[in-house]
């Protein structure tokens, strides 16, 4: 097995009283898919948001090909190539679509400067779909396009982990199987991904793994087949398991 890109051990976080993310420990390598399901107010969010760095967690750890990140903030590790969506997208309204998208390729991974970022920032223009939009303001976009903005500049970040959190709710099903040939080529050309995702059946056509949460706990994790038969995730949705 290859060795882990990102690597996070233990991870726990509250909030005052609430316990939300509770000792959560997985490994992605590159080239891998790992795929997180769990009921709402599981935690995946705040997990992803204490990998990304935007939370700092209460305790654990957050590796990222080797080195320990977890005391460096959100803007260092979009620079060590951690790239991240957003659930509820947050663009600069009052910049254009490229623009947003050139801020990613600027303070991505590497230092991208003049021309590279432009070629960055197209590449991520067409693969998020919003070739033709480039010049629209981005508080002018509907939800969809903002999703799709929020895709383009993490992918213009040029990250090594990318981080996607629900991308897929409301595509219609062509425009799932496009984000699913998306994230398969992501995939292939190396990066390790981590993806939070209600729409199931994206899930299973990409993913290596399977983690499920409930109540900040992972209860199951492993081959994507077993853990959406286990009993534990069943349980966790349907609050019962049939006989
Ligand atoms: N900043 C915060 N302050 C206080 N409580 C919070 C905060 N962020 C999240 N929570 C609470 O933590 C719990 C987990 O929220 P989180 O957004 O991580 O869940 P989730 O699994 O992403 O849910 P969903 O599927 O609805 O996106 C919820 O009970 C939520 O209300
Ligand atoms: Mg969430």
């Amino acid at each position: 097995m290859s060795e882990s890109l990102l690597s996070v051990a233990n991870l726990r976080k509250s909030f005052g009283a609430l316990l939300v993310v509770d000792d959560v420990t997985f490994d992605v390598a590159g080239g891998e898919v790992l795929g997180v399901m769990g009921p709402n107010g599981a935690g995946k969010t705040t997990m992803l948001n204490l990998v990304s760095g935007a939370l700092a967690p209460d305790g654990g750890r957050v590796v990222l090909a080797g080195k320990d990140v977890t005391r460096v903030g959100v803007v260092g590790r979009c620079r060590r190539g951690i790239g991240r969506t957003h659930q509820v997208p947050r663009p600069f309204e009052r910049m254009s679509v490229f623009e947003n998208i050139l801020v990613g390729a600027t303070n991505g991974g590497g230092t991208h400067r003049g021309r590279e970022r432009y070629r960055l920032a197209n590449g991520a223009i067409e693969r998020a779909g919003l070739s033709g939009k480039a010049n629209r303001l981005a508080g002018s976009l509907p939800l969809l396009d903002r999703k799709r903005l929020e895709l383009a500049r993490a992918l213009a970040t040029a990250p090594e982990i990318l981080l996607l959190d629900e991308i897929a709710g409301g595509l219609t099903e062509p425009e799932v199987q496009k984000l699913v040939e998306l994230v398969l080529e992501l995939r292939a050309s190396g990066l390790g991904i981590v993806w939070i995702e209600h729409v199931v059946h994206a899930l299973m056509a990409t993913v290596d793994r399977l983690m499920a949460l409930t109540y900040g706990r992972v209860i199951a994790q492993g081959d994507p087949q077993e853990v959406m038969e286990s009993e534990e995730l069943q349980h966790a949705y349907l609050g019962t398991v049939a006989p």
